[in-house]
Order: C-alpha cells, then structure tokens, then sequence
C-alpha cells in the first residue's frame, strides 16, 4: 500500500463548488418532495459529508437512517463484491426513501442497495442520490436519480472519500 501526500493531490472540485452544487440539489429535492415525509439512508462511511450537508438544506420532515457497505478493498479498484458491514433498517414501507451515496462506480453497491430495500419493503418510493456519478465504470444497469457532478475514470479522494481509510475529512475533492 502506498502512501500519497495530499500536496501530490490535484484538485478536482474546490470545496465552494461542492457546496453550491449541493445547494442547487436541495433546493431540487424540496421541491420533488415538498412537505412530504423522507428517509434519507446514507452509506457510510463515503456518504457522510454529503449526507450532513445536504440535509442542511432540506425543508420536508425528514429522518436519517445510517447503513455500512463496503466493495473497495484498499486499493484503487472497486472488488464488484458488496459486503453489508450493517444494513439493519427501520419499518420503510410506504415510506419515501433516498439513498444518499458518495460516488457511483461499478454500481454494483447502488445495485445491492436497491435490490436489498425492495425485497424488503414496499416503500412509497426509492429514489438514488448520489455526489458523483462514474459513469464510465458502470458494470451493472443502475443510474442516479440525482448526482451532482459526473466524472472520469480517476481514483478520487476527499469529502468522504478515501484512500486506504485517509482523506476522508479534506473540504474538496482530489485526484492522484
Ligand atoms: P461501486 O460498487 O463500484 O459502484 O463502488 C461504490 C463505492 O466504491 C463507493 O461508494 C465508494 O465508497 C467507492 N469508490 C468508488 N470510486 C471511488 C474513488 O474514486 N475513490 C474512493 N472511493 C471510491
Ligand atoms: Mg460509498
């Protein structure tokens, strides 16, 4: 496992541009649902930056809901294997749900994620959010209901993303 140094980081999207966008996606998302009531499940440990932020702009009735997937190994490509660390939920049928996720790669986690809650509840509705969008690494049919930025084929950290763990808390996002 190598290390990197955050000054061989170049900067992707600066920390403001983040935040505008995640402005401009709630002001969406409190429209499409208006005063309706919404579970938000955020996938740890990516998703939790945007998750925070995000819902600082959401107005409906909300409740946040916490689950753990992992596929990445500690390297740098995805494994395709979805393990559910924990994935206990609440009672969601008839409820509308909005899964909140970092990136979509592979997909084969969005994929597992969606599968998984429709076997199990018949919820109002399922929606997929995501802050990036991969799309060029897809493997699997599965696409955001709502991204923020789409991007290239890079191996990505900061704003919840990470490298072996590291990264996680830098306000942007970087590239190797
Ligand atoms: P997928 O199952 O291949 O779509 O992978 C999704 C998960 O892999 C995401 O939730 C991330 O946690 C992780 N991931 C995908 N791309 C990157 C990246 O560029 N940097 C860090 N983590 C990534
Ligand atoms: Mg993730």
């Amino acid at each position: 496992m190598q290390m990197i140094k955050e000054s061989d980081l170049k900067v992707l999207f600066e920390a403001d541009r983040i935040q505008d966008a995640i402005e401009k996606l709630g002001s969406e998302l409190n429209e499409i649902y208006a005063d309706e009531e919404l579970y938000l499940i955020c996938v740890l440990k990516g998703s939790v930056m945007f998750m925070v932020d995000l819902s600082k702009h959401l107005k409906m009735p909300l409740k946040m809901e916490f689950i753990r997937l992992s596929s990445y190994g500690s390297g740098f490509s995805s494994t395709g294997k979805v393990n559910a660390v924990d994935i206990s939920l609440p009672d969601l049928n008839g409820k509308n749900v909005l899964i909140i996720e970092d990136i979509i790669d592979t997909g084969h986690t969005a994929k597992f994620l969606v599968d998984f809650i429709n076997l199990n509840f018949k919820a109002k509705s399922l929606k997929f959010c995501s802050l990036l969008d991969k799309k060029i690494k897809r493997e699997v049919e599965i696409d955001a209901d709502y991204y923020c930025f789409e991007v290239d084929d890079k191996f990505l950290v900061g704003y919840g993303l990470d490298y072996d763990g590291y990264y996680r808390n830098l306000p942007y996002i970087g590239y190797v």
